[in-house]
């Protein structure tokens, strides 16, 4: 069995940090969402992985390397434009040749892997197998309509009026019936080749398609909100380690991890928190569910349930809060008088002004 990881498409969703880097490696708790989903792939047993890669490919290829520090073996698969989930799997028909694959979508996270899924799959080697889970507002996600039985009898990509509650979670699991589906299906009105459309097609084919509803936590990190939530998730289930320097004028409460060649003076963190190595923490507050990545610089000021990308700093501003700043920030205040905002933002920014 091989896996398929999808490590392309647009992010238009988490602009601007999509403009200059690849969504799948945004860190949650201080490491790249995709590599979460390559350690549950190979904690499944699986090593062959194909990764699909667009414009970010070079840095995905330089994050990711070979494989080899995930036990893995790793080829990449240039897809040059993102033509869609299912374009991706015609695009790979080569490298995947007659095997049964598991395909995971690189922006996704899930608690508690995939090994009982991909074990499943083996078992019973129905010809395809999706993942659900029941969500508040199915109209932006994938949506699977059930019969009585709990049979897959239909699937919408982002319905106005959902059939149910019921989600796709971003991990499939495919024999080589799939191909022949993909081969079939034409672009939707959005110009993509649909996964949810090639699914259809086996079922109207009578081919035998189940799905798992999961129990867990799953969440899709196409944008900041669920970012966040994701990071809080994981930190959530972190322990305790100061392996960096805390002064004696800092107080250190809960699940805090303090990097080696990191520093705190003068400051107080609750936890869950994560600070990387050789950043430096001075006079400020971090607060829950915060995580502050490699070489930043936060002093004076007040961090809260946040994500900070490395080598950026935050000076002098008073508090933040639910916010995700990207690589090289600088936030500093600006002069009081006259009283007025001073920004330079990329395109897409959002930020939120006090008036
Ligand atoms: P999506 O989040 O559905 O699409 P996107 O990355 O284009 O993002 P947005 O909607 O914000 O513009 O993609 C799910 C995953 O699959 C993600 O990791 C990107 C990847 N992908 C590809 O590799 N190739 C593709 O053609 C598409 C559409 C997505």
């Amino acid at each position: 069995m091989k896996a398929l990881v999808l490590s392309g498409g647009a992010g238009t969703r988490l602009r601007p940090i999509t403009h200059t880097s690849a969504k799948q490696l945004v860190p949650v708790a201080n490491k790249a969402v995709l590599f979460y989903g390559l350690e549950s792939i190979a904690e499944a047993g699986i090593t062959e992985v194909g990764v699909i890669v667009g414009d970010t490919a070079a840095e995905i290829q330089e994050a990711v390397g070979d494989g080899s520090k995930f036990g893995l073996e790793i080829t990449y698969i240039p897809q040059e434009r993102p033509l869609g989930l299912a374009h991706a799997v015609l695009i790979a028909r080569d490298w995947l040749g007659d095997d049964d694959f598991v395909m995971y979508l690189g922006d996704n996270f899930i608690v508690g892997g995939i090994s009982a899924l991909v074990e499943e799959f083996r078992t019973h080697r129905p010809d395809a197998q999706i993942l659900l889970t029941k969500v508040a507002d199915p109209r932006a996600f994938g949506v699977a309509e059930l019969d009585a039985l709990g049979q897959v009898v239909g699937l919408e990509e982002k319905p106005e009026n959902p059939k149910s509650d019921f989600a796709l979670v971003g991990v499939y699991l495919f024999t080589p019936l799939i191909h022949e589906a993909v081969r079939a299906i034409r672009p939707s009105w959005r110009g993509e080749l649909e996964i949810t459309h090639a699914i259809q097609h086996l079922i109207d084919s009578r081919a035998d398609v189940r799905c798992t509803v999961i129990k867990g936590y799953w969440k899709d990190t196409g944008n900041v909100v669920d970012m966040l939530e994701v990071n809080r998730t994981v930190l959530e289930g972190q322990d305790r380690r100061i392996d960096g320097e805390v002064d004696e004028g800092s107080e250190i409460i809960g699940r805090v991890v303090v990097e080696e060649g990191a520093r705190v003076v003068n400051s107080r963190i609750v936890g869950p928190v994560v600070i990387g190595a050789g950043t430096v923490v001075q006079d400020s507050y971090v607060g829950p569910f915060t995580s502050v990545a490699e070489n930043c610089r936060i002093t004076d000021s007040e961090l809260e349930f946040s994500i900070v990308l490395r080598d950026s700093s935050i000076l002098g501003v008073g508090r933040i809060e639910s916010s995700l700043i990207g690589r090289h920030v600088e936030v500093t205040p600006a002069p009081s008088v006259p009283s007025a905002h001073r920004l330079v933002l990329g395109d897409h920014s959002k930020v939120q002004i006090h008036t």
